[in-house]
């Protein structure tokens, strides 16, 4: 309800402009965000969930893209997420795509976006991270979400996730190849024939080096895709992320379809909200039978996910996390308590 009221105010404003904002003020009352337990409370540790020596006290985490650099990452754990997923975080800093790149669709409960990996590099993420770490509780897990700068070529993309894992290992307790962004022209081909399997045997290898050199644990590490590929593309991409030893998939990104929208709208860029549900949805149930009850390779459902009912239908179709990003922004940050409880 209050949220509902707060919402008024803020879709005045531009969507980026208020992302801003929040992102600028809020980690300034970070010391109190444990006085905030109350409005958020419930038993955040339901139904808790292990994948390869990581547990996740809840089956509800923060999708990529909301809290790039980290900013945040204390709150997201007040609020009784199970995890968070910073980034799309690249090696070097990067501006991302001009404004306006940002848009709402009121009507039909989504958001187009063509944000395109706006960050500010992986060592200022690092030390993000490394400082929230002394503040959340234990169990609350921080992935990160890594992908390429603009600049680099798709033949030396290998070189840009091997970058960010080098930086980023020790700190992260998870890792997502993000190669399924609209936004970063090009990067969607890597989930093609003619650099998928290279690129994740690649960063697979990369992966065991580093666990070998400064003796750390095997982290999970997963693949993000998108909704738009083919029935024949998803399962060589599935076929491809089991073979070389990945564990797990996040199904979906935003899609780049526009079909059966109510806002007349022609921007260019990612869709994502309720829009996007159905299509997220038949990407997960098809994982979910290539899949075929394998335990140690996991599905996380993304994709307009706005309440109990939304959530329900990720975990029936065979989600063994669900996350959520739109949902946040029309519903608020008590979402969590509101889905979970
Ligand atoms: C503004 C915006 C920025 C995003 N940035 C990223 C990103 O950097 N990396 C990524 O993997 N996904 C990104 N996403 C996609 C979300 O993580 C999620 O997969 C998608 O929005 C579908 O979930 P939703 O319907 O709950 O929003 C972004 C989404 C939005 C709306």
């Amino acid at each position: 309800m209050l949220y509902k009221i707060a919402r008024l105010i803020l879709f005045r404003f531009k969507p980026e402009f208020i992302h801003n904002v929040i992102f600028r003020v809020l980690p300034f009352f970070k010391l109190f965000f444990p006085l905030l337990k109350p409005f958020y409370s419930f038993n955040a540790y339901a139904n808790d969930f292990t994948i390869n020596g990581l547990t996740f006290r809840n089956r509800l985490g923060i999708a990529a893209g909301l809290d790039k650099d980290g900013e945040l990452i204390e709150f997201w754990d007040t609020a009784g997420f199970s995890h968070i997923e910073v980034g799309t975080v690249t090696p070097l800093p990067q501006p991302g795509n001009p404004k306006p790149r940002l848009f709402r669709l009121v009507k039909d409960k989504g958001i187009i976006n063509r944000m395109g990996f706006n960050n500010k590099g992986a060592e200022h993420l690092r030390k993000k991270i490394v400082k929230a770490k002394k503040r959340v509780r234990k169990d609350f897990v921080i992935g990160v979400n890594i992908g390429k700068n603009k600049q680099t070529p798709l033949e030396n993309a290998f070189e840009d996730y091997a970058k960010c894992l080098d930086t980023l290992y020790e700190a992260g307790d998870y890792f997502v190849i993000n190669i399924s962004s609209p936004n970063t022209e090009g990067l969607r081909e890597l989930q093609g024939e003619k650099f998928l399997k290279n690129l994740l045997f690649e960063i697979i290898m990369k992966r065991n080096e580093i666990v070998k050199a400064k003796s750390l644990p095997e982290k999970n590490i997963f693949l993000k895709i998108a909704p738009d590929l083919t029935d024949d593309e998803l399962k060589s991409v599935y076929e491809g992320a089991v073979y070389y030893g990945l564990n797990g998939i996040i199904a979906t990104n935003t899609t780049i379809t526009r079909n059966g929208l109510k806002t007349n709208i022609e921007q260019s860029g990612g869709l994502s909200g309720k829009p996007l549900k159905s299509m997220s949805d038949v990407i997960l149930k098809k994982l979910h039978e290539y899949n075929n009850g394998k335990k140690d390779f996991i599905l996380i459902g993304v994709g307009g996910v706005f309440n109990n009912t939304d959530f329900k239908d990720k975990m029936i179709l065979g989600a063994d996390l669900v996350q959520v990003y739109t949902g946040l922004i029309y519903e608020g940050f008590g979402l969590a308590k509101k889905i979970l409880k």
